[in-house]
C-alpha cells in the first residue's frame, strides 16, 4: 500500500515537473502551443492520407531507382526454414517517397525514413519504425511511427508516438493497408493517418 501511495506521489511530481517543462519549452521556442486532444477514435485532431512507396533494390541494375536494401544477410534460421533465405531477420533500410496520390509520379509529401524487418518463420510479416520527414511549404517536420505490421490483417495500425515541427508532439495511429504489391521487389502502402493529440 505504502508503496503504491508513494509511487502515485512520484507520478504525480513527475506528471508537474512534466508540465512545467512543456511550459518551459513552448516560451524557449518562443510560441505557445494548444494542446488538442481528442477522445473519440473518429474526431481525429488532424488526418491525412499518404502512399509510401517501397523500391527494393533488386541486387542487379536498379541502384537508380532502388530507395530501400536489405542491409543484413539471411539467417541461419531463415535459411533453415525458406528456401530462398530471405524473410526471418531480413531488415530493409529504407527513405521512400511518399506522395499524396497513389501514383509513384505524384506530388511527394514527404519522405519516409526508417526500417522494417521480416520476424515470421513462415510467412511474411513486418515491423515497422521511421519518420516521416515533411519539408514542403505545407509542411515542416516529422511524424515518427512504430508497430507491427500484421501482413495477413487486411489493415493493420502503427502508432505515431511522437512528432516534430508542425507537429510537435503529435500523438495517433495510422492505419496502413497494401495497396499494390508488384513482387518482391515494390509495394506500395496507403497510409490513413488519424492524429489524436494536436499542438497548434
Ligand atoms: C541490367 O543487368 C542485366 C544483367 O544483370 C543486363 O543484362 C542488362 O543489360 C542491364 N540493363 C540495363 C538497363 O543496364
Ligand atoms: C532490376 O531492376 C532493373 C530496373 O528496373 C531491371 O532492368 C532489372 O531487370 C531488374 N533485375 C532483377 C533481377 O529483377
Ligand atoms: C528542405 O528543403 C529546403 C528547400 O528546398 C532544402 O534547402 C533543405 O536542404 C531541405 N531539408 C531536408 C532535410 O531535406
Amino acid at each position: 500500500m505504502q508503496i503504491v501511495r508513494s509511487c502515485s506521489k512520484l507520478g504525480l511530481t513527475l506528471a508537474s515537473i512534466l508540465i512545467l517543462l512543456l511550459g518551459l519549452a513552448g516560451v524557449a521556442h518562443g510560441r505557445s502551443k494548444t494542446r488538442l486532444v481528442s477522445s473519440y477514435e473518429d474526431e481525429p485532431c488532424m488526418k491525412m492520407t499518404v502512399y509510401y512507396h517501397d523500391i527494393l533494390y533488386n541486387g542487379s541494375n536498379n541502384t537508380a531507382n532502388a530507395t530501400a536494401a536489405a542491409a543484413t544477410n539471411p539467417t541461419a534460421l531463415s535459411t533453415a526454414v525458406t528456401s530462398n533465405g530471405t524473410y526471418f531477420g531480413m531488415l530493409v533500410v529504407f527513405d521512400d517517397v511518399v506522395t499524396a496520390e497513389q501514383a509513384l509520379s505524384s506530388e511527394p509529401v514527404a519522405r519516409a525514413q526508417g526500417f522494417y524487418f521480416y520476424d515470421r518463420k513462415e510467412v511474411l510479416n513486418a515491423w515497422f519504425a521511421f519518420s516521416l520527414v515533411f519539408n514542403s511549404t505545407a509542411h515542416k517536420g516529422t511524424l515518427n511511427l512504430m508497430g507491427a505490421d500484421l501482413m495477413s490483417e487486411k489493415t493493420r495500425d502503427l502508432s505515431v508516438v511522437g512528432g516534430t515541427g508542425d507537429f510537435f508532439m503529435a500523438r495517433g495511429v495510422a492505419t496502413i493497408s497494401a495497396d499494390s504489391f508488384e513482387g518482391f521487389f515494390y509495394f506500395r502502402l496507403k497510409m490513413l493517418i488519424k492524429l489524436y493529440e494536436c499542438y497548434v
